[in-house]
């Protein structure tokens, strides 16, 4: 008999099952995880980065596919979920130029999960409409692990994010982080703003008028009860951020060309502009950068964007490890 992965209601908390709480489940977005899951996470994601720092690559997953199936531009979250498969000892089947596969010829999500979980273990999705990695989580047996679902969540890279926090900040708690540019069209942002309000953070937004957060994502962060404030000029919260995280203006995502190049250079950061910024702050970015952090700033110990790369392969090889239940 094939052994049938179990596929839990992706409906419950990861915390609510008892037994092996990851083993089998959807990563789809960030409002699964309690407190203690990112506890666990982290623990297994620094348990990943000693080993390959220790042995480089290791078993753990021998034997295991991952399907790479992604509908729109990445380098990063694609190249770091192979890698983070391959230092596991597992094998990946890229599926990246979707035009080349049969979605070409007109096959619908639903099928293309279907077809790939007869040959892989899980199956990490990106795509460009929100709620594309719920749609295909329906049809799909096996886990599926969102990887960006256009305007709407990228769990995974908020997962890392959070963790590049914890290992260079020891810890979340007592924190002031602000997130600078596009919190409309940034699904990073999403995620992250409400892996943030579990914690007692202070949350500032600077953003152009047209680049504020969603209405829905703003109260749904009020009635969780965030601290949080919204600003327009960096200025007035530049001295007092522990993290600033800056993000690419999404112009993939307008529909009006001019709108953006109104404001796609709403805020640089160069060395000039970080001397009025504390000394043991970090600047993160989940990247691309397209202009917003000048590349001369980079040398800066407090440029802690390329560690941040680093990080988000020890937390997929934890995610992947989870799921597949090895951890
Ligand atoms: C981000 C994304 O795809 O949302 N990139 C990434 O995964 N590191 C951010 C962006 O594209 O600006």
């Amino acid at each position: 008999m094939p052994r049938v992965l179990r596929k839990p209601s992706r409906h419950l908390p990861f915390g609510d099952r008892r037994e092996t709480p990851y083993y089998g489940r959807d990563i789809l977005s960030v409002s699964q995880f309690r407190r203690a899951d990112l506890a666990t996470i982290f623990s297994v994601a620094h348990e990943m980065r000693e080993m390959v720092e220790r042995v480089g690559s290791f078993d753990l997953l021998k034997g295991k596919i991952l399907a790479n199936l992604f509908y729109e531009p990445s380098t990063r979250t694609m190249a770091s979920f192979t890698a983070a498969m391959e230092r596991l000892g597992g094998s990946v089947i890229p599926i990246s130029e979707v035009h080349y596969s049969s979605v070409a010829k007109g096959e619908s999500l639903p099928d293309t999960v279907r077809t790939l979980e007869c040959y892989a273990d899980v199956i990490v999705l990106r795509h460009p409409q929100i709620g594309a990695a719920a749609e295909a989580a329906r049809y799909a047996r096996k886990p599926i692990i969102n990887a960006g679902d256009g305007v709407g969540e990228h769990p995974t890279q908020a997962l890392l994010d959070l963790f590049t926090i914890v290992e260079e900040m020891g810890g979340v708690d007592g924190l002031t982080v602000t997130l600078i540019g596009d919190l409309r069209y940034g699904r990073t942002v999403h995620s992250l703003a409400r892996l943030l309000a579990m914690h007692d953070v202070s949350m500032r937004f600077v953003s152009p008028p047209l680049l504020r957060l969603p209405d829905a994502l703003r109260d749904e962060l009020r009635a969780a009860g965030a601290k949080f404030q919204e600003h327009e000029k960096l200025d007035e919260v530049l001295g007092l951020s522990d993290v600033l995280y800056v993000t690419r203006v999404q112009k993939e995502r307008f529909e009006d060309p001019a709108a953006y190049e109104a404001v796609k250079d709403s805020y640089v950061i160069d060395s000039e502009l970080m001397r009025g910024a504390r000394n043991d702050c970090i600047v993160m970015h989940p990247l691309p950068r397209v202009g917003e952090i000048a590349m001369e700033f980079d040398a800066d110990p407090r440029a802690a964007y390329f560690r941040q790369m680093e990080y988000g392969m020890f937390v997929r090889m934890a995610l992947l490890a989870l799921v597949l239940g090895k951890a």
